[in-house]
C-alpha cells in the first residue's frame, strides 16, 4: 500500500494570472476573505501537531500563486526547518520569482516547478489572459534566475491545449537537452474551464510521446520527485522529459498525497470531496490538535478506499472548483 506522506499546502487561492485552462478572465470566483486563511502560525501549529506525527514528511506549497503570499519566504523557512522536513517544494507560474528565489533557496526551498505552457511571447499572454506589457520575459527571467540559484531539479509543466500550444511541444521538450530543466506535459483535465475544455478537448500523452520519440528517440529517466509524473529522456540530454497522464490514465491507486486548502479544509483527494475536514474552523473554536490529529488519522486510512473507488470512477468528469481553489 502507497505511504501517504506528501502534503500540498495551498497558501492562497489568488493568482496574478488568469490562464485560460483555470481561471479565465471574466470567470465569477469567490476568493476567500484573508482573515479565513490559515495564518503562519496555524499552518505550523497543523504540521507539527497533526500532520508530521502522521507520518507526512514531504510539503508542496501551492496556490492560486504561492508567491502573492507576503509571508511565502518565513513559511518556506520555518517549514525546511522542521527535522522532519524531507522534501519541501513550490508550484508557481515564476512572475515574481527573479526577484525572491534567491530568499527561498536560502530559506531552504529545495524544489520549484513552474507552468510554461508556451515560448511564443504572444501565445503565453493569450494562454495566462495578460493583455497588457507581456509576461513572458519576466516569467523566463524568474526561471533562469531560479536555476542559476541552483534550484535542481527545475521542472517545467506544461498543459498542453489542442490547437493553441500543441504545435510547440518538441520546441518545448528542447529545454530539457542543454539544461538540467524537467519538462513535463500535463493532459487537460475538465477542471476550471469547462468551456475551454469542451471546445478544444485534450491530448492524450502517448500521442506526445510518439512525437519525442520520433525527433531524437526516448529512453527511461529518473528525477527527484514524489508526483504522478512518469519520467522519459532524450538521449544525451542534461534533465528529462515527463507525462503526467491524469486523462488517458488514472493513477489514483499510486496516490501518496493529500491537500490543505489556503483556508485550512483538508481534502484526500484532487478530484472529490470525500471526507474532507474543515480544520481550521475547529481549530479555531478550540478543539484541541491531537482531537484533529485523531479525525487527519481517520481520514488517512480511508484514503486507500477514496482512491480505489476514484479509479473505479475514472477521472475524466467535469470538476466545478478550479485548481487555484484546490491547490492543484
Ligand atoms: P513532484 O513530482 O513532487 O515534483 O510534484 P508534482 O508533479 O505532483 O507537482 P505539480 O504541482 O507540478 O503538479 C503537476 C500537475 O500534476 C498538476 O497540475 C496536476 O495536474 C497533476 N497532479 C498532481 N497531483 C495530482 C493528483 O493527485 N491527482 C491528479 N489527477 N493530478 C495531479
Ligand atoms: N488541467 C491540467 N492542469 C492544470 N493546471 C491548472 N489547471 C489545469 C487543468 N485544467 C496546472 C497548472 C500548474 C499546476 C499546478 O496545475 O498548469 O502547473
Ligand atoms: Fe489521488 Fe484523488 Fe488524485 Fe486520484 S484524483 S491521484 S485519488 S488525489
Amino acid at each position: 500500500m502507497n505511504r501517504i506522506d506528501y502534503l500540498r499546502i495551498s497558501l492562497v487561492d489568488r493568482c496574478n494570472f488568469r490562464c485560460t485552462y483555470c481561471m479565465p478572465e471574466g470567470m465569477p470566483i469567490d476568493y476567500l476573505p484573508p482573515p479565513n486563511l490559515l495564518t503562519h502560525d496555524e499552518l505550523l501549529g497543523l504540521l507539527q501537531e497533526v500532520f508530521i506525527p502522521l507520518g507526512f514528511t514531504r510539503f508542496r506549497l501551492t496556490g492560486g500563486e504561492p508567491l502573492v503570499r507576503p509571508d511565502v519566504v518565513p513559511i518556506v523557512k520555518a517549514i525546511a526547518a522542521l527535522p522532519q522536513t524531507e522534501d519541501v517544494s513550490m508550484t508557481t507560474n515564476a512572475f515574481l520569482l527573479a526577484n525572491v528565489a534567491q530568499d527561498l533557496y536560502d530559506a531552504g526551498l529545495n524544489r520549484i516547478n513552474i507552468s510554461l505552457d508556451s515560448l511564443d511571447p504572444e501565445i503565453f499572454d493569450q494562454i495566462i489572459g495578460n493583455r497588457g506589457r507581456s509576461r513572458w520575459q519576466q516569467v523566463w527571467s524568474g526561471i533562469q534566475t531560479a536555476y542559476d540559484v541552483g534550484f535542481n531539479p527545475l521542472k517545467l509543466n506544461v498543459v498542453v491545449i489542442p490547437g493553441v500550444n500543441d504545435h510547440e511541444v518538441l520546441d518545448l521538450a528542447a529545454l530539457s537537452i542543454e539544461r538540467h530543466w524537467h519538462v513535463r506535459f500535463i493532459e487537460f483535465m475538465p477542471i476550471g474551464n469547462s468551456d475551454l475544455f469542451g471546445d478544444r478537448g485534450w491530448i492524450d500523452s502517448e500521442t506526445i510521446r510518439q512525437q519525442i520519440r520520433q525527433r531524437w528517440g526516448l529512453g527511461e529517466g529518473e528525477v527527484q520527485g514524489a508526483g504522478p509524473a512518469d519520467v522519459f529522456q532524450i538521449p544525451g540530454a542534461k534533465g528529462t522529459v515527463g507525462f503526467i497522464s491524469q486523462m488517458s490514465e488514472c493513477f489514483c491507486d499510486r496516490c501518496n498525497r493529500m491537500r490543505l486548502s489556503a483556508d485550512g479544509w483538508l481534502r484526500p483527494c484532487l478530484l472529490n470531496e470525500t471526507g474532507q475536514i474543515d480544520l481550521r474552523s475547529q481549530l479555531r473554536s478550540g478543539v484541541p490538535l491531537i482531537d484533529l490529529r485523531q479525525q487527519v488519522g481517520d481520514l488517512l486510512a480511508a484514503k486507500p478506499e477514496i482512491n480505489y473507488k476514484m479509479r473505479e470512477s475514472g477521472t475524466t468528469g467535469m470538476y466545478a472548483r478550479t485548481m487555484s481553489q484546490i491547490g492543484g
